[in-house]
This record gives C-alpha cells, structure tokens and sequence, in this order.
C-alpha cells in the first residue's frame, strides 16, 4: 500500500445509540492521542436522511456530550473534518455499490489498495443483509497489494447456538476468521485485562488459585439502570443472554482458565475454550438458576416503575432482568469448587465485582480460646472504585488476642491515575493494529451458547421471580447460595474511595 493512503472507517447504522455514545467518543479520543494518521476517514452511514452537515452537528454534540476527557475545539474541528455522511438502505443492491465507488473515491486513483475497517453497529438481524451486499459489492476481500478489510461487530451474535450457528456461516462465507473482530467490551475493562498479570505474573497468587485452597468463586455484575430505551432488543434477550452468555462468560474464563502457553491471542483463546466446554458438561445448571425481574422500588431517592410497566415492554412479559447460577467447572483444577455467578438491573448498587472466597483456615489455634476466624477474600473490582483487595486475619491491638479481618488494597486509580483507556478506545485501536485478543473466536461464542441453552430454552415460559428495584435480587437467589451453607457478598466501597475523594 503506498504511503499517504487513507484508513477508511466505515460505520454501519451511524446514527444509532452505539456510534454517537461509545464510537465517536472513542475515535474522538484516539484523535487526542494522535492515533488517526493524517488519512484516516469516518464514513457514516444509516437509514435516516441527514445532510453531512447535519450529521457533523449531531456527532460534535455526542462527542461533547459523552467524551470522558475534555473536549478541544480545534481537535473536534479537525475530528469533525475526518467524517463523511451517507443515507444507506442496508436492503438496497445499488446502495452497496454506491458505497464502493465512494469509498474508492475517498482513496483517490492513486491508492488502488486501502485499509478498510467496516463497523455494523447495527441489530444483529441485519448483519446477514449488510455482509451478503458488501460481498455482492466486492467490499470483503482482503485488497490486492496489501491494503487490509476488518469487520467488527457487537453482540447479540444469535440468540441462541442455531441462530449463532447461522449468522456465523454467513459471515464466514464472506470473510475470513483473521478479518472478523467480535467484541465483547468487558475484555477490554484494564482489570479485566489485569487478571492475566496477577494471576501468571506473581508467585504469591497462582500457587493458591485452586480447590485446595477456594472454597468458592463469586461473580457479580451488578447495575441500578433499567431496560432504558431499548426495550425491542432487550424485552427478546433478557439478562441471560444479554449478559450471562457473553460478559460473565468470559469473566468466568479468565479467572478459571489455566496457563496459556503464550500472550498471542490464539493461545488465550484456546484456554478459555476449555473451560466453556468443561461447563457445558455440567449437570443441573437449570435446577441451580434464578430467573428474576424487577418490580418497582426506588433507588436513590427515587422511584421507579416495574419492568412490565417499562415503555414498550409487554405487561405480562417474562424476561428475566436478573440471573443467578450456581456451576462447576469439570477439571482437575476446579472439580468440586462451585462458581455463583449473578446480573441483575436495577440492583441497588453498580458493580462488577469477582470474589474468591478462601477455605477457612484449619490451624485450630485460635479456634481453642474460642477465636472466630472469617475466610479469606480476594475482591477483584472491575468497577467502579477499579482495584483489588485482599482481606485477611489480623490482630487488634491490645493485651488480648482478638482477631479482625483487614484489608490491603491495590487502588488502581491512585496508582495509575483515572486516565486508563476506557472499552472502545482499547478496542478500536486493536482493531486498526490488527490485534485480536480481546476479541471473542468464534469456538468462544459457540460453546457459551451451548450453556446458554441449556437453560434459556426450557426457561422461556417460566415466571420470573419479582424483585424490588434498589435491592440485590430475589429471595430465591439468596436460597441458592444460602442452600450451601454460604451467602453472596454484595460489593460495597472499598477503603481507598476515600483517597480517591469521592
Ligand atoms: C451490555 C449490555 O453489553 O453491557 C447492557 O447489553 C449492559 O445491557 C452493559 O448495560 C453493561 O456494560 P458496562 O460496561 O456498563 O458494565
């Protein structure tokens, strides 16, 4: 590819919620850190007719609206100047073949080859159609002489492991697994990330990341939001597959997964492989899940209505907005070792937490003067307060020995400053580097959907279980856990808010 020719970033159903909050926001920032050459261009493409210079309005107020560093007015001119706008009917032939001239137009005659990133932020449903016309258009292939064509796209890839199966051999028969980027923006949160470091890159945590010593494993993906506007898509997916099947799959992987031989994308993705298919061999994963729903309540202050009374939502829907499960993982590692995983809207608090609960200590020391000793926890927050703490026994000062649980904390913010890159600005530049690990394989996608299954299908007609809004779920859940003689721990503020003045 000569130099001086441009990347074209074209995005698919550019006037929807996912471009104007998370994309251009995220390219906007990218701009800021001068990532986007010279050449780089942002085609924009939707059904709505909006002139260009409508469209650059619209984007400009995004950017502002939802930048999370502060916005320079000559950058966003120059960021501004980056996109093009065209209405596009994504079942129109011609509107294809119109979006090839353009894009060779936005080349210019001497760059016969150039980068091209395709973006569908669009439903899922129309990826078949979008994929199929790009081809018909010759947009797919990998350019002659050396110019690259990505396509990135967002869950729901299905909503189940058929319709996963489908609009997989679609988009396989138009592109190649190396152009495909499937994203799942929890891989790209920095503590997610961060769970490779500590467990492989410290001696004093992996020799302990087992059933010797777990006695359990919680993961909690707490949010306070409701089904907000997206009730179509929403009311058709409910938590499981909204959440379960994706985020907290992949949480799960991570923590469970063993050493991968290498850093390389593939070799991380072949160990989270094996642990998807270890669960799938679970047994009773459907006598051990919760199915809930919120009903009113109030959460700060204030009061919000029942999932039924939502906008749009059916007054005798039985989506679930909250999951609880309790699995295993069939391995050497893990055999005997249950995992509680649990999402839910409108819970009392945000938080994406993963606790690792410690078998009780069995030195009967102190047990013999009566002492009470609590297990030891290792939190991993992923958010907000992102950071890891360790509770352990100590102590209390004084003649006696009284022992208290205390904490040592790794607050990532204090240490590394609140600038990490957030998901998309991560994913994006991956995405131009051509680097896929945080990108979910196919294989991933499949066999989480194989779980999935197993319980969304004899589920669909079954009554949730109501819970207020601004609490932690169903009582049901609570039994769950409380069955086996232990309890959730809800995510609370670590000590270091504080410090973090908040
Ligand atoms: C999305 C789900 O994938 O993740 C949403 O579709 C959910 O329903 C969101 O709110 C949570 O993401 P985050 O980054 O805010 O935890």
């Amino acid at each position: 590819m000569e130099t001086n020719c441009p990347t074209i970033f074209t995005i698919f159903g550019a006037t929807g919620d996912l471009t104007q909050r998370k994309l251009l926001p995220a390219l906007y920032f990218l701009e800021s850190q001068r990532e986007l050459d010279g050449q780089f261009r942002i085609l924009c493409v939707a059904r709505r007719q909006v002139s260009e210079e409508g469209f650059r309005k619209e984007a400009a107020a995004s950017v502002r609206k939802y930048s999370r560093i502060k916005v320079n007015d000559e950058l966003l001119e120059k960021f501004l100047g980056r996109i093009s706008y065209a209405p596009f009917h994504f079942s129109k032939e011609e509107d294809y073949a119109l979006l090839k001239e353009r894009l060779e137009c936005m080349a210019g005659t001497h760059c016969p080859s150039i980068d091209r990133i395709f973006y569908l932020a669009i439903p899922s449903e129309l990826i078949g159609t979008v994929v199929q016309g790009m081809e018909k258009a010759s947009l797919t292939k990998q350019a002659q002489g050396g110019g690259y064509t990505r396509v990135v796209f967002e869950k729901p890839f299905g909503s189940d492991l058929r319709s996963a199966k489908r609009l997989n051999r679609t988009i396989l028969s138009v592109f190649d697994e190396s152009q495909i980027y499937r994203i799942d923006h929890y891989l790209a949160k920095e503590l997610v990330q961060n769970l490779l470091v500590m467990r492989f890159g410290n001696s004093i945590f992996e020799p302990l990341w087992n059933k010797r010593y777990i006695d359990h494993i919680q993961i909690t993906v707490a949010e306070t939001i409701g089904v907000e506007n997206r009730a179509h898509y929403y009311d058709t997916a409910g938590s499981l597959r909204d959440v379960v099947q994706n985020h907290i799959m992949q949480l799960l992987c991570l923590v469970a997964m063993a050493s991968p031989k290498t850093l390389n994308a593939e070799d991380i993705r072949n160990e989270k492989v094996k642990i998807l298919t270890r669960i799938a061999r679970s047994k009773d994963m459907l006598s051990y899940s919760v199915k809930g729903q919120y009903a009113s309540g109030e959460i700060e202050g204030k009061e919000l209505p029942a999932y039924r009374q939502e906008k749009d939502i059916f007054r005798s829907s039985l989506t679930d907005t909250y999951f609880a499960m309790k699995l295993f993982i069939r391995n050497r590692l893990w055999r005997g070792v249950p995992f509680y995983v649990r999402t839910g809207k409108r819970l009392k608090d945000r938080a994406t937490e993963i606790v690792l609960v410690y078998k009780q200590p069995e030195s009967r020391l102190f047990k013999e003067r009566g002492l009470e000793l609590e297990s030891n926890l290792l939190f991993i927050r992923v958010q907000p307060d992102e950071g890891i703490t360790l509770q352990f026994n100590a102590k209390v000062p004084g003649n006696k020995v009284l022992i208290e649980p205390v904490d040592m904390d790794f607050c990532h913010e204090c240490k590394f400053g609140p600038n990490s890159p957030e998901s998309y600005e991560r994913l994006l530049h991956d995405v131009m580097h051509g680097d896929q690990t945080l990108f979910t394989r196919w294989d991933e996608v499949e066999h989480s959907w194989k779980i999935i299954d197993r319980i969304a299908k004899p589920w669909k007609n079954r009554q949730p279980h109501l819970y207020e809004a601004g609490t932690w779920g169903p009582k049901e859940a609570d039994e769950l856990i409380g069955q086996d003689g232990r309890k959730w721990i809800n995510p609370s503020k670590p000590g270091y808010v504080a410090l973090l003045g908040r």
